[in-house]
């Protein structure tokens, strides 16, 4: 029998190679040996990734007092200087002295089942790494012979509008969420909204990660979804335990299995926030953040003041009195809450007598809502009937419908359950005469018969 590890390995194997086959994700510049860290989206991949990112912003939209951006991944640098990033923001490399492999200390002390919290300083990971380092074994070379921990900054470089040595770095973002601080007070200023209200922002963000691993889990290249809420501090600390609240009930509804979801408050709060916490799920790597809420004070808009030199508070027109708000931060990344849907929809059951691979998706992230086929393809009254009277109707409404005529039924069925269709619809020689199809559901493989008219409302109800 398999021990717990390598049957969790399998898992993250399979749904690597279910995503290359049926075209959701690829390596990035795979045709040149591959670019660690990136991965190229497939036809099924926008599909789904567009459905997560709809279902984010619908559930943002909700609020009355949420606006939206698209800021600039170019930024100028003092962005980052103000933000600490340029300082501050970096991860614990350590290089094998045997064969050089760089490698994360956190990480490598994670290998060993020992806590190295993410947010240590580099004084404080190099005492545990020291406690450890008898134990700790290169991945590449097996060697336990490392040189001293280094911080290494995570912010990627660039040299765009770079014409002169004495201009100032440019970097590409490393969050979206400095994109949103910045343009705090243009949204204010507009006078659509006033304190409270939040901006939303869904976009590319940049990593030096020095270990990109777990496929979609750690990217260099990746996207956010950021929604930072701007409030008076006396209602700060609310607002934090709502937003909470309100983002473990958004992953429930979605349909994630909540017994996998969890929140795990920081152990060590960097020094300006006043409370923070991540909303973890159990990858088959085990536990691991998800998303991140963090109540942030006043420490974004008060850098950004001191360094452009910005006025960033709010007047008060009921108290006469102007202060900078207090942020809460809610943020996740797009490409980790796929690998959660994969991970969470990926089965292997028997259904009619065979096994099955099929993606559990809900209807409304499905990529593909429904395919719909001619019973036969060599029947032109039977392929002229699905084309024009079931398909082109469906496809105008919902888009995201797939023609599948290639090999027979059960095939078909076998496809569609491993891109995690819900509804295949087969046109026989019945429909030529009574207007109705089969629509066959993925999870219970039942039958039925509906009425063509009835098709566009039946799946509506669905979604
Ligand atoms: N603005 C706050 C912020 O960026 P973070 O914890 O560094 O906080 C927020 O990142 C979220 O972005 C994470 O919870 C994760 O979902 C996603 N994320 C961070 N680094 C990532 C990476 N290298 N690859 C994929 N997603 C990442």
């Amino acid at each position: 029998m398999k021990d717990k590890n390598t049957k969790e390995n399998d898992l993250m194997e399979k749904i690597v190679s279910l995503c290359k086959r049926r075209g959701f994700v690829f390596q990035g510049s795979e045709i040149y040996g591959g670019f660690a860290g990136t991965y190229d989206w497939g036809h099924l991949g926008v599909a789904l990734k567009r459905n997560v990112t709809d279902v984010w912003n619908k559930a943002m939209q909700f609020h009355r007092d949420m606006t939206f951006l698209d800021s600039s991944i170019f930024t100028s640098g003092k962005v980052w200087e103000a933000s600490g990033h340029v300082s501050g923001f970096s991860d614990p490399l350590v290089v094998c002295n045997i064969c050089k492999e760089k490698s994360r200390a956190d990480h490598l002390l994670e290998s060993i089942s020992v806590k190295a919290d993410e947010k240590l300083s580099e004084l404080e990971i190099n005492k545990i790494f020291d406690e450890n380092r008898a134990k700790i074994k290169c991945p590449k070379c097996g060697g336990k012979d490392f040189g001293k921990i280094r911080a290494t900054n995570l912010l990627a470089t660039s040299n765009l509008g770079m014409f002169d040595e004495k201009e100032d770095q440019v970097y590409l973002r490393g969050e979206t969420a400095q994109g949103i601080y910045i343009n705090y007070k243009n949204v204010l200023d507009t006078g659509f909204v006033s304190i409270p209200f939040g901006i939303s922002q869904i976009g590319k963000a940049f990593r030096n990660e020095i270990s990109p691993r777990q496929f979609l889990f750690r990217k260099r290249e990746f996207e956010q979804m950021e929604m930072q809420y701007f409030c008076h501090p006396d209602e700060a600390m609310k607002n934090y335990e709502s937003w909470k609240k309100e983002r473990m009930e958004y992953y429930i509804k979605l349909g994630i299995n909540p017994k996998k979801l969890r929140f795990k408050p920081h152990e060590n709060l960097v020094f300006y926030a006043k409370a923070a916490c991540d909303i973890e799920y159990e990858y088959p790597f085990g536990w691991s953040e998800l998303e991140g809420i963090h109540y942030r004070g006043d420490y974004d808009l008060t850098q950004h003041q001191k360094f452009s030199g910005v006025d960033m508070r709010f007047y008060d027109e009921e108290t006469k009195k102007r202060y900078i708000p207090h942020i809460i931060e809610t943020s996740v990344g797009v490409d980790r809450t796929v690998l959660m849907i994969l991970c969470d929809t990926y089965n292997e059951d028997e259904l009619g007598g065979s096994k099955r691979i099929v993606l559990k998706l809900p209807p409304r992230l499905a990529p593909v809502i429904c395919a719909v086929s001619p019973l036969l393809k060599n029947k032109p009254e039977l392929v002229e009937y699905a084309n024009t009277k079931v398909y082109a109707p469906l496809k105008a409404e919902f888009g995201r419908v797939a023609w599948d005529d290639n090999g027979n039924i059960g095939k078909r069925y076998r496809r569609q359950d491993e891109i995690g269709t819900p509804f295949c619809i087969v046109v026989d020689f019945d429909t030529l005469t009574d207007d109705t199809v089969t629509v066959r559901d993925r999870d219970t493989g039942e039958q039925e018969r509906i009425k063509v008219e009835d098709l566009e409302n039946y799946i509506k109800e669905r979604i």
